[in-house]
């Protein structure tokens, strides 16, 4: 299915929409939201919106699409960023929360969240209802960054990725796993990535995002214009 691409200018909004819209189905389907959120610094007004809302998130389970190998209090730290936007401002049960320990050696942390999906879905791959994603201006997306190894992997749900790039060991949902959701959702506020996702959205590109397409599940690109 070719994604969809919607230009938005009122992109925290739309972004919520989105967001309840799925979580109502989620609801009405399985009585739970299963929502992955993703890293950087566009998804943060998103999540401030998101949590004003008066959600019943007893009923929602949060993942990470990936973490930096720092410590949860690390300004670097993703579970940080969710934390003081939307995680600490709502009353989710602790357990409902996966955080990627990134103070664990990068191959034990991502064995270990692996093994937590697979305990909450020992029969299938653990499929999101929604999962946020976000893109880098080199065409990445969670940790998948080009020219790694984590690209090619296809027997794993969360691997450990060394980026040479930046000299740092990451966490990230692998291809398989991203490719079990229902719907993965692009959050890009388009400053500075507009050549980038001209680059992405044509036919021949290579770059990580590019490679993204969930099935059956679909791939909505929100883009801040
Ligand atoms: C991370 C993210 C990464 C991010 C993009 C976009 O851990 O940094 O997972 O994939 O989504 O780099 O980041 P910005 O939203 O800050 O541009």
């Amino acid at each position: 299915m070719p994604p969809e691409i919607l230009r938005s200018h009122q992109f925290v909004q739309d972004a919520i929409s989105i967001i309840t819209e799925d979580a109502r189905k989620a609801f009405e389907a399985r009585n739970e939201f299963r929502i992955a959120l993703s890293g950087g610094s566009t998804p943060k007004p998103v999540f401030e919106a998101l949590a004003k809302l008066s959600l019943d998130w007893n009923r929602i389970i949060v993942t990470f699409s990936d973490e930096r190998c720092v410590p949860p209090t690390d300004e670097q730290s993703n579970y940080l960023m969710a934390c003081r936007t939307l995680l600490d401002h709502v009353p989710i049960p602790p357990q409902n929360v996966l955080r990627i320990k990134g103070e664990l050696a990068p191959a034990e942390a991502a064995r270990e969240y692996e093994n937590n999906l697979k305990e909450l879905s020992p029969n299938h791959i653990y499929s999101h209802d929604l999962l946020l994603l976000g893109m880098g201006a080199d065409g990445h997306t969670a940790s998948l960054f080009p020219g790694t190894s984590a690209l090619k992997v296809a027997d794993c749900l969360v691997v450990e990725n060394y980026v040479p790039q930046l000299d740092v060991w990451r966490v990230t949902f692998t291809y398989p796993l991203i490719h079990a959701a229902q719907r993965v959702l692009f959050l890009v506020s388009s400053q500075g990535k507009d050549e980038m996702l001209k680059q992405v959205f044509s036919t021949q590109s290579d770059y990580p995002c590019s490679h993204v397409s969930p099935s059956p599940g679909k791939v909505t690109w929100l883009l801040g214009v």
